[in-house]
């Protein structure tokens, strides 16, 4: 069942787990992530992009969600847009059914220059009057991530724009986000660190500093993915070419769930899974051009990156715990 985002933040929260975003562009993805949490027991955030959702001209993402949801009636679902770049962008999500929407006033609406505290707190506060009046979730963003995946992003390192737990208090009061995602070195895509990341590069204490500030406050941690080495071995094996890379090791991520992450946004480890599977059986069995012959198994792959993050993440074991509520109660919920 299809669920307003922030109750499954709230239900992590009070129970000490954390919640993984998953990206998705197409129905093996939606197919892997419902296979994953029904057999773990678990609530999940499905998000779509910018990218996505024009990859998938809208109709074609929400009807295949409204399948998830019919097919997984035990299981609640959130449905988020993940980077909002402008408050438009967040409105078509919530006509679209979105529970839940990411506005990322970190940068400007071009989704490459980094915006002013002043215009970030300006275009979220827009959007969480208006998508509270739906019972719609909000997530912002205060400092900005490296990299760029779409277009979006403003490149350079993670490093260059941590955020300041100062301004992230501040920021919470002035907009009243449901959730707030922190930039603390991470980026976006496979090219996250050159070596095993070390406090110096990935800063977990940033995040623990924010938690005491503002402890009823989920934190959000983008470009989550772990870059497992075995994902790119794979793909290398059977004919690609990716650089070495370290991503997020899990244990960083957990210690991040200790301090107030609730939502855990991994789209890259997804990507590696599915590519390195599809090489795999283009590589042994060419002859084979069936899609349903390779597409299955990077859904099986997927599926199992997804159960590891879950089991991980320790939101396995919750979805049946979880009491769904109406987009309606949401709405009287941020009138009080
Ligand atoms: O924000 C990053 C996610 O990995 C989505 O990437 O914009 O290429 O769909 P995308
Ligand atoms: P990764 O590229 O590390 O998977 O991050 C995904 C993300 O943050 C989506 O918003
Ligand atoms: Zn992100």
């Amino acid at each position: 069942m299809l669920v307003p985002m922030r109750i499954l933040l709230d239900h992590a929260a009070e129970n000490h787990y954390g919640v993984a975003a998953l990206n998705v562009n197409n129905m093996e993805q939606i197919q892997a992530i419902m296979e994953a949490a029904k057999e773990t027991n678990s609530p999940v955030i499905i998000q779509a992009s910018r990218g996505a959702r024009k990859y998938t001209n809208d109709a074609y993402l929400r009807h295949l969600m409204l399948a998830a949801a019919e097919l997984y009636p035990e299981i609640p679902v959130a449905m988020h847009q993940d980077h909002g770049n402008s408050p438009e962008t967040c409105f078509s999500a919530i006509q679209q059914g979105f529970t839940s929407v990411m506005m990322d006033g970190s940068l400007a609406a071009d989704g490459k220059t980094p915006a002013t505290y002043e215009e970030n707190v300006a275009v979220t506060k827009q959007v969480v009057d208006v998508a509270h009046a739906f019972g719609v979730t909000v997530e912002g963003e205060i400092g900005v991530l490296g990299g760029i995946e779409d277009g979006h992003g403003a490149g350079g390192s993670g490093l260059d724009h941590v955020t300041d737990p100062v301004q992230a208090e501040q920021f919470v009061a002035a907009t009243g986000v449901d959730a707030l995602a922190v930039a603390i070195g991470t980026s976006h895509g496979a090219y996250k660190f050159s070596q095993k990341p070390t406090g110096d590069v990935l800063k977990m204490n940033i995040i623990e500093d924010i938690h005491r500030r503002l402890p009823n406050t989920h934190l959000v941690m983008h470009g989550s993915s772990s870059v497992p080495r075995e994902l790119v071995d794979l793909i290398n094996k059977y004919g690609g070419k990716m650089k070495e890379s370290y991503g997020v090791p899990l244990e960083e991520i957990k210690r991040g769930i200790k301090h107030g992450v609730r939502k855990v946004n991994v789209d890259t480890d997804n990507r590696l899974a599915i590519t390195g599977a599809i090489r795999k059986v283009f590589a042994e069995t060419p002859d084979k051009f069936d899609p349903r012959d390779y597409m299955g198994p990077a859904r099986e792959s997927m599926k199992a990156v997804c159960k590891e993050r879950m089991i991980a993440f320790g939101q396995a074991g919750n979805a049946s715990k979880i009491k769904p509520v109406s987009m309606a109660t949401m709405v009287a919920f941020y009138k009080k």
